[in-house]
């Protein structure tokens, strides 16, 4: 007789015990909350950041609701989670080089319709994302993120400890970046190849201030796992990149014009629906880093301080 396999309790996070200074409101059990009374036009107290900051690591992506702000209040919004990144290969805004934009309009069509990370290429790839959406599309356009906490939670202890100490290569070569660079001629590739060169990640990756293991594969900068065979690993990815489709895993959020939103790339992946072609849409972006060892340590001990 085959075992059934129990369906694991869910814990839900004791949010109003939890949180004094901001309000909390998940959208999935313990997963992609709006924050409600935050006002992102005026500089935030410690203890408002504070409770950001482990909001992100309790729902792993954050919403707040439509607020006009500049670029340095976005900027300054990220340095809440950490130091600002050096981001990918996107038009930076005017004076601001830490901001990104990702336009997307009839000459440029969106094209980031895949699951991906931000930037898993780089050894140390950024910690987190803030986006704000500056000009939506009249309809679609949504952005869809899946808690890899709960994707490698889903997997069976067997599976789980066939990954545990597998590492995989990834680059931004397998993406679509390399046509980009090929555009702009040889010069941008030949410094993207000899700049960026392809790095090793752990799959079964572990967050020690979250005390968690997240899966750390996606389907467009994993090229494949190390030292398997290459069809072994080819069909695994492939598994994978499905596995962390479930829609239990998954929120798609629908945009407002200047809705804001910050993600932890260690335990999210995302996709940006291109269902809106030709429509405009704007999105300014600012990514972090993991911050220094004291930082790292005041993030691990935040959920021993209100637990
Ligand atoms: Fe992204």
């Amino acid at each position: 007789m085959p075992k059934y396999t129990e369906r694991k309790e869910i814990q839900l996070i004791p949010i109003a015990e939890r949180y004094q200074h901001i309000r909390p409101k998940p959208q999935l059990p313990n997963f992609a909350a709006i924050i409600e009374g935050v006002d992102l036009t005026q500089p935030l107290s410690e203890a408002v950041k504070y409770e950001l900051r482990l909001a992100l690591l309790d729902f792993e992506v954050i919403f707040f609701p439509p607020v006009e702000i500049s670029n340095e209040q976005q900027i300054e919004l990220a340095r809440v989670f950490g130091p600002i990144s050096l981001g990918a290969f996107h038009q930076r805004s005017g004076d601001n080089p830490e901001i990104e934009v990702i336009e997307n309009n009839r000459e440029r069509p969106p094209e980031i319709d895949h699951w991906h990370t931000d930037i898993s290429w780089v050894e140390n790839p950024p910690r987190g994302t803030v986006i704000q959406i500056r000009e939506v599309p009249p309809y679609g356009g949504n952005t869809v993120w899946s808690s890899m906490s709960k994707a490698y939670e889903g997997l069976s202890e067997g599976f789980r400890a066939y990954l545990k100490n597998l590492t995989a290569t990834h680059t931004w070569e397998v993406s679509k970046w390399r046509e980009y660079l090929e555009i702009l001629g040889d010069e941008a590739l030949i410094k993207g190849v000899t700049k960026f060169k392809p790095v090793h990640h752990k799959i079964a990756k572990y967050i020690p201030e979250v005390d968690k293991t997240v899966l750390y594969v996606n389907e467009t900068f994993t090229k494949r796992i190390d030292d398997v065979p290459e069809n072994e690993s080819k069909y695994i990815l492939r598994f994978l990149a499905e596995w962390i489709k479930n829609p239990e895993y998954t929120y798609s959020h629908r945009w407002e014009k200047n809705g804001i939103a910050v993600w932890d790339n260690r335990l999210t992946q995302h996709f940006a629906i291109a269902d809106f072609w030709p429509h405009h849409r704007q999105n300014f972006r600012v990514t972090f880093n993991e911050g220094d060892q004291q930082e790292q340590l005041e993030n691990q001990n935040l959920r021993a301080h209100l637990a």
